[in-house]
């Protein structure tokens, strides 16, 4: 949410520009609401814009070679605090207008301190936090970046990831941390900074992850970190793989179906070295498995999608590894009364491992006394650092904001886990997990399969864009999936869009449905399978449009609905992950029909830092 970028080079270098426009193109899915660049030094300046990269980029291109400089800063916008217009862009100014920050968070006191500063004298030309807490850093300084910072920070109550320039020191840069991810990049001549290692890899592969309570004092040869107090801290630089190509789209149209496409390669990459031939291995819960196969109830929390991820291992976890579990909003779980029992853990899913509602649920847990355990993609993010042990997707960088191939992963890791425990529990035979090892290594085979059907899926969904509403409908472990194909579709083709438990239907939303309202429903060849034809029965006696997603060579469901998508059949615990594809499929082809953005779906943004 909100996405910041910052270089300080050498003095003859004339960079920043350049490494600010890619960072920011890097950074967009965090937010595109709005951008700006404070670039220092006599050629450099001030320039913002509404909307998308583009428009900024072309408004600093209007500036010629001349708009040039060694060192600078930029942000992304998601708007919370005002509109998103230009004042309202990132850099803020302080009153003498040399002094500008970039910020990514909430500051929760603005208002109180913003009524100081006005008492002060001092006028405010937005309603935003941030410019409250630029002209705060500016009433505290007296000569020196790093100390105004620090002391105006004592002052601010909220989450920040903040960057600031002053135009009186244009090769220092001040960041610091509290809530909201910052990075710091290490190379020979230049050190940046940024809210996501990706943007930074076209420079270096060193990486500093700063704490929360950090605060960081750049120029282009050094970096030095310390508390908010001012007490020096020892960080030194983690070597990180990725690289640039993983975050290009690659000939796609759309990161979304690149990333759709990417289905097999990601699963392969989740598997790697974690498949015994009856057994999975995943070093990150080795020295806490005694712990883990001796749980007698387990809590997931997240949020979204990877919530859905959740509530579909819950049905695995329960069946396959004897585990109680269960699955909270991560939003929502603070704000209950939680009781913790001895041998009761907390699994965080998330993609971002930035997610602010699911660090909270991370440090509730982490309060109670409870074991915290993270599924968590991003390396080095906050939440894979702050859980007790976890296992990471590698499922690469995800740009499109609707996430698709981090709940494939997600799933997979899941899946994983529920093996590990379940063997190391007796829950599952030597002979269950070695088949279930045969089914996760062909997965990626039978992910290849649905893929070709991309061209039938599109037809369909095509056929399903002029409607405004559509039920999405599952049981068992499709259940969830359900849920996420009617979370997909809504998020960017903007139709409304619900999802239910099949059996539910008859106990009132089945008053919806006429021959106006769509119904997609989930009828693998499972434990459930007749009564979820039973089900679409109940759909088609009203009327509704049906389609159906059902395994190869099924009759019944079929020959009920208008129209049919077939996929594979796979061992029943990895079905879902199956049967989830070609609803990705669905929304995307139905988003692109309509002639949306589908990377970036308005209102919202991709790593959600704010509460
Ligand atoms: C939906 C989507 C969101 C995220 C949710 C959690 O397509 O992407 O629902 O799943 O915001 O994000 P992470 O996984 O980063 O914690």
């Amino acid at each position: 949410m909100c996405g910041i970028i910052g270089v300080v080079g050498e003095t003859n270098s004339t960079q920043a520009v350049d490494v600010l426009l890619s960072g920011l193109k890097a950074l967009e899915y965090r937010g595109y609401d709005s951008a700006g660049m404070f670039v220092a030094g006599p050629e450099g300046g001030l320039v913002k814009a509404v909307g998308e990269i583009v428009n900024l980029e072309e408004e600093v291109t209007s500036k010629g070679e001349a708009f040039a400089g060694p060192s600078g800063i930029a942000h992304t916008r998601w708007a919370t605090h005002g509109e998103p217009t230009v004042e309202n862009a990132h850099p803020h100014t302080d009153m003498t207008e040399q002094l500008h920050i970039v910020h990514n968070g909430i500051i929760e006191n603005y208002q109180s301190l913003k009524e100081g500063l006005s008492a002060q004298g001092m006028q405010f030309s937005t309603r935003t936090d941030t410019e409250v807490l630029a002209k705060l850093i500016g009433a505290h300084y007296e000569g020196d970046l790093l100390k105004a910072v620090r002391s105006a920070l004592t002052m601010v109550r909220g989450a920040y990831g903040l960057a600031a320039m002053h135009a009186a020191h244009p090769d220092e840069i001040v960041v610091a941390r509290l809530g909201s991810p910052i990075v710091i990049g290490v190379a020979e001549d230049a050190h940046y900074v940024a809210s996501d290692s990706s943007a930074l890899l076209p420079y270096t592969k060193r990486m500093v992850y700063l704490d929360d309570g950090d605060v960081a004092h750049l120029t282009a040869t050094s970096y030095h970190v310390a508390t908010l107090e001012g007490t020096a801290r020892e960080l030194a630089p983690e070597t990180i793989e990725g690289d640039t190509e993983a975050v290009q789209k690659g000939g796609f149209e759309h990161f979304m179906l690149k990333e759709i496409m990417e289905g097999p390669q990601v699963v392969r990459d989740t598997l790697r070295g974690r498949l015994l031939s009856d057994n999975a291995k995943l070093g990150g819960l080795e020295p806490l498995l005694p712990e883990i196969t001796s749980l007698k109830r387990l809590t997931i929390a997240a949020c979204g999608t990877a919530c859905l991820a959740g509530h579909t291992a819950r049905y695995w976890l329960e069946e396959y590894a004897g585990i109680p579990v269960e699955v909270e909003l991560a939003s929502e779980y603070r704000y209950k009364t939680n009781w913790p029992e001895k041998n009761h853990a907390l699994l965080a899913i998330t993609q971002s491992g930035e997610t602010a509602d699911t660090l909270a649920a991370v440090r509730e847990a982490k309060e109670l006394g409870m074991l915290t355990l993270g599924v968590v993609n991003v390396v080095g993010s906050t939440i894979a650092r702050e859980t007790d042990a976890g296992v990471y997707n590698h499922a690469g960088p995800e740009v499109a904001v609707a996430s698709t191939k981090a709940f494939i992963s997600q799933l997979v890791v899941l899946a994983l886990i529920t093996m590990l425990v379940g063997r190391e529990s007796k829950h599952l035979s030597r002979v269950q997990s070695a088949e279930l090892v045969d089914a996760l290594t062909a997965l990626p085979k039978a992910i290849e399969t649905v893929l070709k059907t991309a061209e039938q899926v599109k037809a369909v969904a095509e056929k399903y864009a002029q409607y405004e509403h559509m039920m999405f409908i599952g049981r068992h472990s499709h259940a969830p999936i359900a849920a996420e194909g009617a979370l997909k579709l809504k998020e960017i083709s903007y139709i409304h869009a619900e999802a239910y438990a099949a059996g539910e239907l008859k106990h009132g939303p089945i008053a919806l449905l006429d021959e106006n309202f769509p119904v997609l429903a989930l009828a693998p060849h499972d434990s459930v399978y007749e009564k979820t034809v039973s089900n679409i029965e109940e759909v088609k006696a009203r009327k509704a449009p049906l389609i159906v997603v059902v395994n190869k060579g099924d009759t019944e469901a079929a020959r009920l609905a208008d129209d049919v998508i077939e996929v594979p059949k796979v061992h029943p615990l990895l079905q879902p992950i199956i049967s989830v594809i070609p609803l990705h499929l669905f929304a995307y082809y139905v988003g692109t029909k309509k002639g949306f953005n589908v990377d970036r779906p308005r209102n919202l943004a991709k790593s959600v830092t704010v509460e």
